[in-house]
């Protein structure tokens, strides 16, 4: 297994799976706070700051979408977890203070930027979460103990969502006067409905396991003890499809939503005619 603590040094890329998987210029290494593994088909990124409930910061975001820009191809399956009694307490705390997060401001500094510019901020943050959709990949969360506003987003972000019985999901950020933007609002709306999605954003209450697999949040629930065997379990069954199939399906099937059922029809032999060529046709 390669692996990669991004943060120490920030003057040394780090390698993983025997390229380069991150740079880390300018952030201060604490505040970053991930790690990122590969082990043949399969890559872990985790949130290593469990002193700090694994707070996140734009430093972890700008250090995610970097480990999206060089996932090494011959990753199939992306888990993302985090180290300590929480998956995530969410945006690092100390962005609300006047001193903020140190080489990072604050939401005050932020808020004197100009319209553009705090669009690209914000746009930056969402680049570390956008990836975990591709198609050429499955992304699992692997989700136990608090999984607050920046934690949650992080975890609907993936395609798939393996939680233990003592999950707690909050969206918080309505309750401290933001909306949730680090693309959250999509999957939990598409996943639990409107109105849902309306009461616990607006209400900021906790859902727990049993309810996270009921409203279809979470794929299963497992006592803390077992989370990691039961992603390992569903990556290895996710690996064993034929991958070019496994995209194409997911291509189609995340689509399906915003297309009509003709439309999607079309799509689907679009697909299949290349799916059967590449099976049997002439080389
Ligand atoms: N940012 C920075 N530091 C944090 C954060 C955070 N979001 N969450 C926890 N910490 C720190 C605490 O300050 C504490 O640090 P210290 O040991 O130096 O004092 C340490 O992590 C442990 O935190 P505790 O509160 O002692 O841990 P506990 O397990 O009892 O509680 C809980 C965990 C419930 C997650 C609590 O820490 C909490 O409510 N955190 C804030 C959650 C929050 O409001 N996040 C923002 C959401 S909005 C958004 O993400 C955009």
């Amino acid at each position: 297994m390669a692996e990669a603590a991004i943060g120490g040094n920030p003057e040394h890329a780090l390698k993983a799976g025997g390229s380069d998987v991150s740079t880390i210029s300018a952030a201060a290494p604490a505040e970053v706070g991930l790690r990122f593994e590969v082990d043949g088909e399969i890559a872990t990124v985790t949130l290593d700051r469990p002193d700090k409930r694994n707070a996140q910061t734009f430093a972890t975001w700008s250090a995610l979408a970097r480990i999206g820009e060089t996932l090494p191809e011959q990753v199939r399956v992306v888990v993302v977890k985090g180290e300590g009694p929480s998956f995530s307490a969410g945006i690092d705390l100390r962005m609300f203070t006047p001193e903020g997060v140190p080489g990072q401001g604050s939401f005050a500094s932020a808020a004197a930027l100009g319209d553009a510019e705090f669009e690209q901020l914000i746009a930056e943050a969402q680049k570390g979460f956008l990836w975990l959709r591709r198609p050429e990949i499955v992304s699992i969360a692997a989700v136990q103990g608090h999984a607050i506003g920046a934690g949650f987003q992080l975890a609907l972000a993936c395609d798939l969502r393996v939680v233990a019985d003592d999950v707690k999901f909050c969206m918080k950020e309505p309750a401290l006067g933001l909306v949730p933007d680090l693309t959250g609002t999509k999957p939990l709306a598409d996943i639990v409905g409107v109105p849902r999605a309306i009461e616990i954003c607006l209400t900021a209450r906790t859902v727990g396991a049993a309810e996270a697999v009921r409203l279809g949040l979470a794929e299963i629930a497992v006592p803390a003890s077992e989370l990691s065997q039961a992603v390992q379990d569903l990556a290895a069954a996710l690996l064993a499809t034929d991958r070019a199939a496994a995209a194409a399906t997911k291509r189609l099937l995340q689509a399906a939503p915003g297309r009509t059922l003709e439309e999607q029809a079309a799509a689907e032999r679009a697909e299949q005619i290349q799916r059967v060529r590449a099976l049997f046709g002439q080389r």
